[in-house]
């Protein structure tokens, strides 16, 4: 396992290091802390000596130069949680504190890096923030996402920290659905459903902090998804396309999309007068996990939303070939938080998982990289 410089900035998450730094050892690695003064307001000395297995933690920058001894013997520079006053300095090579010191000597001598940013809402919305972020993806250095949720962008959940240190998907495809789909009425009207696409969202963020290439093919929502390629469709139809096209050289296919079950007969050309009563005429559309699971020969992963959830699993795994399946009630769709069963492929429930759309995709997340890991 690795070599840990868990670089500790000044966010009020900084309370939550000597909890990380127990997570990553339990995970096999050796840790040495690195903080700074303002990391010291949210966290003692005493608790970071404590947790900081591999030397003692790096306070102070002294004419002993321990940035210079951190950042050659680790093999992962972290900085978590990450302020943004610190990723700023990083990006524009200001070094006037331990972490932010450590973190650039360890970025030029070609360590592995990551930043588990945490701070407010607007923080992390803010222009200076965002463009410090890509620029550090440029060169290299992953960003395991924060949460977003009570406006403000809180620290990753430290299982995705450690799951992220360790990299358990790297060199795997994982291809992700995600958001409703629109079937045409006329010209200007659709047939949808309230799908958000945050569970989508949430899976991609999970797995590329895990290391996997991913791909999200994504009907017509607005999501803030990490991904390598992005495929917009409008329609079921062309969603099954794009899946079978993204899938020729995947390792696992998580089909969390809500398509739209039925489409008009007919399209109307223009726009029907809405002065009279309109009957529509439906037909089924493709079932896309019918038509690709079978094919597929990666690992299979279906949502199911039913109001019996577990039973509706266990139907859907009666009829196609799956691997895991994730069942959640209707009133899941489109909300912030819900519960979840995971079920394996001969229809046993694996995890029953209760909070937001983060942690469900963390444990989801786990169970495929247990399949598809090492
Ligand atoms: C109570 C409190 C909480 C703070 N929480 C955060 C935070 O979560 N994220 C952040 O970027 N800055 C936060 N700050 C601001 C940083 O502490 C401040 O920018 C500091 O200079 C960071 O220093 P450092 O990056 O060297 O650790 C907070 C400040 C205070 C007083």
């Amino acid at each position: 396992m690795a070599r840990v410089a868990l670089c500790a900035t000044g966010s009020v998450a900084a309370y939550r290091v000597p909890d990380l730094a127990r997570a990553l050892t339990s995970d096999g690695h050796e840790v040495r802390i690195v903080a700074s003064r303002s990391a010291l307001r949210f966290v003692g000395e005493d608790a970071l000596s404590f947790s900081s297995n591999a030397g003692p933690p790096v306070l102070e920058l002294t004419g002993k130069a321990e940035h210079v001894e951190v950042s050659e013997w680790c093999d992962v520079a972290l900085m978590a949680p990450a302020t943004l006053n610190s990723i700023a300095k990083v990006v524009h090579g200001t070094c006037d504190t331990p972490p932010t010191l450590t973190f650039v000597a360890a970025l030029g001598a070609g360590k592995r890096c990551l930043v588990a940013p945490a701070m407010s809402g607007s923080m992390y919305a803010s222009p200076p923030c965002r463009e410090a972020l890509n620029r550090l993806r440029e060169w290299n250095v992953e960003v395991v996402e924060p949460v977003l949720e009570e406006g403000k962008a809180k620290l990753a959940p430290l299982e995705s920290i450690v799951a992220a240190v360790r990299a358990g998907l790297e060199g795997r495809k994982v291809v992700v659905t995600g958001g409703p789909t629109q079937e045409p009425i006329d010209d200007v009207r659709v047939i949808t459903n309230p799908s958000s696409g945050r569970t989508a969202a949430e899976i991609c963020r999970e797995l590329k902090a895990r290391g996997a290439e991913v791909t999200l093919v994504k009907g017509p929502v607005n999501i803030d998804a990490p991904a390598d390629d992005v495929v917009e469709v409008v329609t079921t139809e062309e969603m099954l396309n794009a899946v079978k096209e993204a899938t020729k050289d995947a390792d696992c296919l998580v089909m969390c999309a809500a398509p739209s079950d039925f489409k008009p007969k007919r399209k109307v050309p223009g726009k029907v007068p809405s002065d009279s009563e309109l009957t529509l005429e439906l037909e089924p559309t493709p079932k896309i996990v019918e038509e690709v699971f079978p094919e597929f020969e990666g690992l299979k992963v279906a949502f199911k939303t039913d109001p019996n959830p577990v039973e509706g699993a266990r139907r859907l795994a009666d009829r196609v070939p799956v691997d895991l399946i994730v069942a959640n009630p209707p009133e899941v769709m489109g909300a912030e938080e819900g519960r979840w069963w995971i079920l394996d492929g001969n229809g046993e429930v694996l995890r029953t998982v209760e909070g937001g759309k983060r942690t469900l995709a963390a444990e989801l997340c786990d169970l495929i990289e247990g399949r598809l890991g090492g």
